[in-house]
């Protein structure tokens, strides 16, 4: 589903990743830490083709992104993969249900289809009463739900999210987790998540070591192995 070989890239002086190697299976909730700066924002970016390599391939649904051009990044993005954010970067002028619709927009879907997506979305999300309300108006929690709910409206083959829980307290976040969960369960989403939080990293299926820009460790939690 994923496979990245040999991906490097460097700001200025400053050599961030230094060869990663990963394969990412289907259905799989992969988790991604390490220590700050050890590189893990810029190869989720790398991955969500928001930033290129210096050198390596990255594969994505057997399509090899890093020789796309601008315009078939966007529609690639728009169609393959889904983004959830520490902070949600919902748009504020925009209902709960006009933000989940917007990927589908962009991409061509007929409004009344978009609009019957996001409904059975916010459903599932637990939100339906929400819909019509606009971020500021909603909860934390509520605004990432939205958020993942935007993120699945084209059904990507991967989620990727960064710090999704980062700004939630602790009843939201665990809400968040277990959304995660349930999405992998019932649909096979797979999910790629940089996190700092343990609890999250040690419930996914596989959790990636990310130091001084290598992996230094690739583990399912039941093979657990000190670093
Ligand atoms: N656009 C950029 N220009 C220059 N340096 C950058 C840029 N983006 C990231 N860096 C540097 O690259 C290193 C890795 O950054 P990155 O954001 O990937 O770390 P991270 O593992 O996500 O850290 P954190 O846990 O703090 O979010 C850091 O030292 C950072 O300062
Ligand atoms: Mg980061």
């Amino acid at each position: 589903m994923i496979d990245i070989k040999g991906i490097t890239k460097s700001f200025g002086s400053l050599q961030v990743l230094k060869g990663i190697d990963l394969h990412i299976n289907k259905g799989e909730v992969v988790s991604i830490v390490g220590p700050s700066g050890a590189g893990k924002t810029t190869l989720l970016q790398i991955i969500g083709t928001l930033d290129k390599p210096d050198s390596g391939s990255i594969m994505v649904d057997g399509i090899e992104t890093s020789n796309l051009s601008k315009n078939k990044l966007s529609e690639f993005r728009n169609q393959h993969l889904g983004f959830v954010f520490q902070f949600h970067q919902l748009l504020p002028e925009f209902t709960a249900i006009e933000n989940v619709m917007m990927p589908a927009y962009i991409a061509g879907v007929k409004p009344k289809e978009a609009r019957a997506k996001a409904e059975e979305l916010l459903h599932f999300m637990g939100l339906s009463d929400r819909a019509t309300h606009k971020p500021n108006e909603l909860s934390g929690g509520e605004k990432q739900r939205v958020a993942v709910a935007r993120a699945l409206i084209n059904n990507p083959s991967v989620i990727l999210a960064d710090e999704p829980s980062g700004s939630l307290d602790t009843k939201n976040k665990a809400d968040l987790h277990q959304l995660f969960f349930d999405l992998r369960d019932k649909f096979g989403q797979t999910f790629v998540i940089v996190t700092h939080d343990e609890t999250l990293a040690t419930l996914t299926d596989r959790t990636i070591h990310l130091k001084d820009g290598l992996i230094i460790n690739d583990e399912k939690p039941s093979e657990t192995t000190t670093i």
